[in-house]
């Protein structure tokens, strides 16, 4: 039995926080403790309790001065482009075909594919992010290559291999038929498999013809516990192309909701430029519109209007994600400062409280999965991240004029990235410094 008692300022959130002062939206410790066993949290509080309850075979880590939060959540990432991120001058269907669908072939490569994935979740976890819901390539290997690197590292992650059979280069199509034995072979492997979710994957309207999203219909409905997780109004010509292959659609959520694809695990990337009946239906279906923020800039698609969203009569759950590699950076941190940039050009604030209640407990929730992580609550699993402000010389002398908890976390989301995350826990075990060792 390995037990860890964590020292250092504790952050958890309880709900939504309506602003920079609502301290009864989040548990903040000054001295506080997180006792970690067996991959869980086992006590959390005033340090003085924890340690009192630790019992006497402990060991203690102590990250005083540092903030110790819930390990972020990236909603929304793909693997298989962690080499075209960064590429240049491109709007998203030019983007996918340019740079997006070649790279995506090399996953045909197992070998490749486990490759990317130790990349990847090594970068993940540099960067403080413990839980992401990704897509693979279309490669039934690339997720097998995915899930096994992350069930060595027991990792809680959810991911699925695209279904795509149309609109892109044979290297990356599969069929109807090949898109539904390999989507269930992958569930019947990995899906509760240690830490492991697989997500029905098909990639978006434009590169599925309707008898594989009839397949996907099929998975959903023999899999009503999974997720979905898909694309839906991230740019004009997009939308345009998506009507003209579903001339019967009234309007492109409308391709998904005919083929049952909306329910209350239903992950839908973007939803920058949808009508009123469109949020309306999303929101009855309780799906989840996913915020991406660097990606939505970076690919020029437009202003997702989080605020308006969020407070509309029928309100849409909402998760962020950083796109990697539609998305420019690893960090949810430099995540949520664009997404407080793309609020601000939408004539409303962010409160730096709800900013990481959004990445912990607020993605988690909208994952359907904040019974394991995104808060500090015993009996969840220790993932879990320590924040450093001071960082960087900037940061540091930034701080001198710092005084609330929100300015500091502000300060962090405005200035960090992966030179302010201390460590990472994932299930208990020193993730980041470990990693770093072995480098
Ligand atoms: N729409 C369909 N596929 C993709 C993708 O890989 N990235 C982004 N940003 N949008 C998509
Ligand atoms: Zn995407």
């Amino acid at each position: 039995m390995t037990t860890t008692l964590l020292r250092g300022r504790t952050l958890s959130f309880l709900r939504w926080p309506d602003s920079a002062d609502d301290h009864a939206s989040y548990a903040y410790e000054e001295d506080g403790g997180v006792l970690m066993r067996d991959g869980k949290i086992a006590a959390v509080g005033a340090y003085a309790q924890v340690a009192a309850q630790a019992g006497g075979d402990v060991k203690v880590i102590d990250h005083r001065p540092h903030l110790i939060l819930p390990g972020f959540i990236d909603a929304h990432v793909h693997i298989p482009q962690m080499q075209i991120i960064a590429a240049y001058g491109a709007e998203l269907l030019e983007w996918l075909n340019k740079y997006t669908f070649p790279e995506e072939t090399r996953f045909i490569d197992a070998q490749h594919g486990r490759r990317i994935a130790r990349l990847f979740l090594d970068e993940m976890v540099r960067h403080g992010t413990t839980t992401v819901a990704a897509y693979c390539s279309v490669h039934k290997q690339s997720a097998e290559a995915f899930f096994a690197e992350s069930h060595d590292r027991n990792m809680l992650n959810i991911a699925g291999k695209v279904m795509m059979d149309r609109n892109a280069p044979d290297g990356v199509l599969d069929t109807p038929q090949a898109s539904y034995d390999d989507t269930k072979a992958l569930i019947a492997e990995w899906h509760g498999k240690g830490r492991q979710h697989y997500a029905i994957t098909p990639r978006f309207a434009i590169t599925s013809t309707p008898e594989q999203m009839e397949m996907a219909s099929q998975l959903a409905r023999e899999h009503p516990d999974l997720h979905i997780q898909t694309h839906l109004s991230e740019n004009h010509a997009e939308i345009a192309f998506t009507q003209e292959l579903y001339p019967w659609s009234r309007d492109y959520t409308d391709v998904y909701e005919h083929y049952g694809l909306l329910g209350k695990r239903t992950l839908l990337g973007h939803c920058i430029h949808l009508g009123e009946r469109e949020s309306d239906s999303i929101s009855d279906h309780g799906s989840i519109a996913v915020f991406c923020p660097t990606s939505n800039l970076f690919l020029g698609s437009g202003l997702f209007d989080y605020q308006r969203y969020r407070k509309r009569d029928k309100p849409l759950r909402i998760a962020t994600a950083t796109d990697v590699g539609g998305g420019t950076n690893y960090s949810m941190l430099r995540t949520m400062d664009e997404a407080y940039k793309v609020i601000a050009l939408n004539g409303e604030k962010l409160n730096p409280l709800a900013s990481y209640w959004q990445l912990t407990r607020g993605n988690a929730e909208s994952l359907s999965i904040s019974d394991k992580v995104g808060t500090l609550e015993v009996g969840t699993d220790a993932d879990i991240v320590v924040l450093n402000a001071r960082a960087t010389p900037g940061m540091r002398l930034r701080m001198e004029r710092t005084g609330t908890l929100a300015e500091e976390l502000f300060l962090l989301q405005t200035l960090g990235d992966d030179r302010a995350v201390v460590e990472v826990y994932v299930a208990g075990k020193a993730a980041k410094t470990t990693m770093d060792q072995a480098a």
